[in-house]
């Protein structure tokens, strides 16, 4: 009784519509993050190293970041020591964003993949970076 040919066609246009967004967007905004560490204060470095190891830093670095402000402002630490026994001074403008200069390619490159925006630069300056 009913039209076969019309029901295929009507769930061909809605597969469509229904995937287009996707389709639409592959390449664009949710190309995968690669975030770049290829400053001029890396490339100084002897060895290509965080302050902690690498999975650590992606995983936790948002804590960290807790820990180290709460280190410097509420125990007046400013001295981190990370798991191999080196010595870092504790902030977030001299320290990370000193290594990490490139923040656009780095910090933003993950936190716009992932829409998180710290809100951390409302008060810290972000690194002055050159224009590309
Ligand atoms: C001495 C320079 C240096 C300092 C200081 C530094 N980093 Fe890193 N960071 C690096 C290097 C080099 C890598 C890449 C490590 C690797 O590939 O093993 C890295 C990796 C990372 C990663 C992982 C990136 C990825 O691709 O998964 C994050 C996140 C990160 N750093 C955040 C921070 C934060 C936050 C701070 C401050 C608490 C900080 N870094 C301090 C040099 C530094
Ligand atoms: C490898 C990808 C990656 C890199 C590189 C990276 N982040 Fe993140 N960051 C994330 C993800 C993912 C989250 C969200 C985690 C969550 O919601 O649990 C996050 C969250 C944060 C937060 C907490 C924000 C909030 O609102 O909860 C801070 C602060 C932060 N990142 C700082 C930095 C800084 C500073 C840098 C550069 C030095 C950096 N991140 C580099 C992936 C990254
Ligand atoms: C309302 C303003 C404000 C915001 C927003 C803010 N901070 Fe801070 N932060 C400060 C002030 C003020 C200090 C104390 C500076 C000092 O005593 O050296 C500080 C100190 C710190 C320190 C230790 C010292 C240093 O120089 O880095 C860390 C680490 C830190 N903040 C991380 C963060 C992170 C990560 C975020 C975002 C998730 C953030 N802050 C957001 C105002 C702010």
């Amino acid at each position: 009784m009913y039209d076969g040919s019309k029901i295929i066609a009507g769930l061909i246009v809605f597969v469509g519509l229904f995937t287009f967004p996707f389709l639409y967007n592959m390449g664009k905004a949710s190309a995968k993050p690669e975030p770049k560490i290829d400053t001029p204060v890396i490339q100084q470095l002897a060895e290509k190293k965080c302050v902690e190891p690498k999975s650590f830093m992606r995983a936790e670095h948002m804590k960290l970041l807790n820990e180290w402000r709460d280190s410097a402002i509420r125990k007046a630490k400013r001295v981190y020591v990370g798991a191999e026994g080196k010595e870092y001074t504790i902030s977030l403008q001299n320290t990370c964003m000193k290594c990490h200069s490139n923040k656009k390619k780095f910090c933003d490159e993950c936190h716009n993949y992932m829409a998180v925006k710290p809100y951390c630069w409302d008060c810290h300056l972000e690194p002055k970076e050159k224009k590309l």
